[in-house]
């Protein structure tokens, strides 16, 4: 258990040396192109310094103008962010691996990744369509790569210097190991869903024993009720130590060692959920005991994405 009582500065070593992760980061998944550039304005300058991306959400662009915008008025320098962006289920071939990554960079407006993920090991019939289906409305998966070789061309662009990290999302323990295993460039992050209700031990202990970050997202149950926000363990905790539930969910993540990305729309929740201190043990512990398991997001077992309109 993390024991710094200012989490916020909290950061993660990157296992190939490339350098840290801070462990609380901001999630970019915003259908909306204005809130988009807000929202991440609004996180930068409440002191966010990690950004989450993926060309699947379809507003790189956005939160591109966004951090340059923000970054010229707080005089922030490119090396004092963290910028993650993720490779798409339709680009997993790999020779579609680097036009992507190169398409990606050019979005954002960026120079070099911090990191690139794959965002599922599933991958789908390869082409410009994001969500290509059959008639019947059955996705289009493609059996003709695996995710060794797309995780081979990623390794490549790392060769090439513009990209610091690479690593994999939406994946179980079972999966992961063989690309560890096989993997010349060992993945540096693991992104997947997790919290009181599903808090993937086996993965993080896993994880830590290699030096893998694992990244938590869906860390407020993605803000749905009634859920982890209502819980009573964690309501009677945020009363009891003069916080609000979203600060104990964010706390519990970064101290039991993973990286979290929360998704606050306004200044006022960017404010809310970066201002994260250590919980008393007791609280952490009682957070630990919780029973209730619950997967809010199915994507690990089709590449659908859940939260994604389509
Ligand atoms: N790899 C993947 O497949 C994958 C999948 C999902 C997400 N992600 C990443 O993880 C990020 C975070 O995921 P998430 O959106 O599920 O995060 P989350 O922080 O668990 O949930 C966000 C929801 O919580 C609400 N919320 C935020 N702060 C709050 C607060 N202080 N009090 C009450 N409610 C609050 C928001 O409500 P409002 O809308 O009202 O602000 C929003 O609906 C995404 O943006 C994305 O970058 C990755």
């Amino acid at each position: 258990m993390i024991e710094s009582s200012d989490l916020r500065l909290t950061r993660m070593p990157l296992n190939n040396g490339s350098g840290q992760m801070p462990a609380l980061g901001f999630g970019t998944l915003i259908p909306d192109a204005g809130v988009t550039k807000t929202a991440t304005r609004d996180a930068l300058e409440a002191g966010f310094r990690h950004f989450d991306c993926a060309e699947r959400y379809r507003n790189e662009r956005e939160v591109g103008e966004a951090l340059r915008a923000g970054r010229a008025a707080g005089r922030i320098g490119r090396e004092e962010i963290f910028v993650t962006t993720k490779l798409w289920n339709s680009n997993h071939r790999p020779e579609r691996v680097e036009p992507a990554f190169e398409a990606s960079l050019d979005r954002l407006g960026l120079e070099y990744l911090d990191l690139y993920l794959i965002h599922t090991p599933f991958a789908f019939q390869p082409g410009d369509e994001q969500d290509p289906r059959d008639q019947n409305d059955n996705v289009l998966y493609d059996n003709g790569v695996t995710l060794l070789d797309t995780w081979r061309a990623m390794e490549s662009l790392v060769d090439h210097g513009r990209c610091r990290a690479i690593g994999l999302s939406d994946i179980g323990l079972n999966d992961v190991v063989p690309i560890y295993a096989s993997a010349r460039i060992k993945p540096a992050v693991v992104q997947v869903e997790a919290h009181p209700y599903l808090p993937e031990t086996e993965l993080l202990e896993f994880c830590k024993e290699k030096g893998v970050v694992l990244l938590a997202f869906a860390p407020l149950g993605h803000g749905m009720k009634p859920g982890l926000l209502e819980d009573p363990v964690i309501s009677a905790i945020a009363a009891r130590i003069g916080r609000t539930p979203a600060q104990v969910l964010l706390a519990w993540a970064v101290q039991r060692g993973t990286a979290v990305l929360t998704t606050p729309r306004t200044a006022a929740r960017a404010k809310e959920n970066f201002n994260i201190s250590a919980l008393p043990e007791d609280a952490f512990s009682e957070i630990n005991r919780i029973q209730t398991r619950q997967r809010l997001n199915e994507v690990v077992k089709t590449g659908i994405p859940g939260f994604i309109a389509r």
